[in-house]
């Protein structure tokens, strides 16, 4: 077993043992991914201001989301086809993030389902919901979601309409990934994989497959979501959602100021400041770039959380430090799960959080609610 020191380790294995359609589905960025390579980039502009001589016993990564206890502010963010990335992905991730005491969203494109989900976990998880136009179809999940006990909604509304992805296209991405010859000389190399995705039986999108109408199977699947994807989404919408979940409310994919300003009208919990990873449109900022600004206009009233780009808890560390209140990962979990399954979600979690903390610590800082603004030197285009 390689010794696993930092995210880009779990990357690398989990590159030689998952199929190229689905490595590349996660490992790319619309376009010219010019906002996905600046997601982590910009981060690396960022410097941080190293302090001696401060008493460090007694350090703490916990504190809270939503309201809930959380081992460190770094949540899973919800991630399509999580199954085909490791036999029952979704049920596996979940675990990991229940174990370590933090947060795990299930997307609407899971493999597996809310139930499998909740049948397998112990402890309540979050449920993210796209918008679709058949609103049977939304009733319907968001009463599975509430009938799981999920103890958030994550509404993205960064999706009425799916970024074009070009790798995605040239790959003909489809799960299970249909049978042509270059496909098959792939997957005859992956056979780690293919020997577990055989003792499961959950290879359909368990959310949506048997629930939407007209919709049997993976192929009936794909082109019912590729026209459900409501593009009338607006802010009405938001609060009708909202009134029909009646709970905790995370609005996801929020990059501009104004908008972060509407979503306090919706009377949202939290908002998540992410541009879907670099996913949906390129050329927009990366979303480090856009944190402060939102911080500066909403972040007294409403909590504020972040994703995209984070690869290591020196990451997680930079964007508390901008004002955000949590952290969501995606890639980075996804990496250890393909590269190791549970083990490898968990390691992806254990790497990050002993990257935030000793870098807490070297920055003379002994708790997450320490973290600010001036323990970094920001690069003065930044903002
Ligand atoms: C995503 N993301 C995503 N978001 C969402 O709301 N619903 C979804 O189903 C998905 N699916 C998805 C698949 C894959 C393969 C990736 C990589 C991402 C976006 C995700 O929640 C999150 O915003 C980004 O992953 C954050 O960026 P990093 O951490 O991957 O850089």
């Amino acid at each position: 077993m390689p010794v696993i020191t930092e995210i880009e380790d779990l990357r690398r294995i989990y590159h030689r043992r998952v199929p190229r359609m689905f490595y590349d589905y996660c490992e790319t960025g619309s376009w010219t991914q010019q906002t996905f390579r600046e997601n982590t980039s910009d981060f690396a502009d960022i410097r941080l201001r190293q302090r001696v001589a401060v008493d460090m016993e007694g350090r703490s990564t916990a504190t809270t989301m939503v309201g809930e206890d959380v081992a460190m502010p770094v949540a899973l963010a919800p991630v399509g086809m999580t199954g085909m990335q490791c036999a029952d992905g979704e049920i596996k991730a979940a675990r990991a993030a229940e174990k370590f005491g933090v947060p795990y969203t299930l997307s609407t494109m899971s493999i597996c389902s809310i139930e499998d989900v909740a049948e397998h976990t112990t402890k309540p998880f979050w449920f993210q919901l796209y918008v679709m136009r058949d609103e049977e179809y939304v009733a319907n999940i968001i009463q599975r979601a509430k009938d799981a006990k999920c103890s958030a909604l994550v509404l993205t509304l960064d999706l009425q309409i799916l970024g074009q992805r070009h790798r995605d296209l040239k790959n003909g991405l489809s799960a299970p990934p249909k049978l042509t010859i270059p496909t098959m000389m792939n997957l005859a190399t992956k056979w780690g994989w293919g020997l577990e995705m055989l003792g499961t039986k959950r290879r359909q999108f368990g959310n949506i497959v048997g629930h939407a109408k007209g919709v049997t199977d993976a192929s009936s699947l794909m082109s019912w979501t590729h026209e459900n994807f409501d593009p009338r989404l607006n802010w009405d919408r938001v609060k009708a959602l909202k009134e029909q979940w009646g709970g905790k409310l995370i609005l996801k994919g929020i990059l501009d100021e104004e908008d972060a300003r509407r979503a306090l009208d919706v009377g949202a919990d939290a908002i998540v400041v992410s541009n879907h990873g670099g996913r949906q449109l390129d050329g927009a900022l990366s979303a480090i770039r856009a944190l402060p600004g939102i911080v500066r206009a909403v972040g007294d009233q409403v909590e504020v959380h972040f994703d995209s780009g984070i690869r290591s808890g020196q990451d997680v560390l930079k964007a508390l430090a901008l004002g955000a209140r949590a952290t969501y990962i995606g890639r980075a979990y996804i990496y250890g799960l393909g590269a190791m399954g549970e083990a490898g979600v968990t390691r992806a979690l254990e790497v990050i959080h002993k990257e935030l903390d000793t870098t807490m610590a070297l920055c003379g800082r002994k708790t997450i609610e320490g973290l600010s603004r001036d323990i970094l030197l920001v690069p003065d285009d930044f903002e």
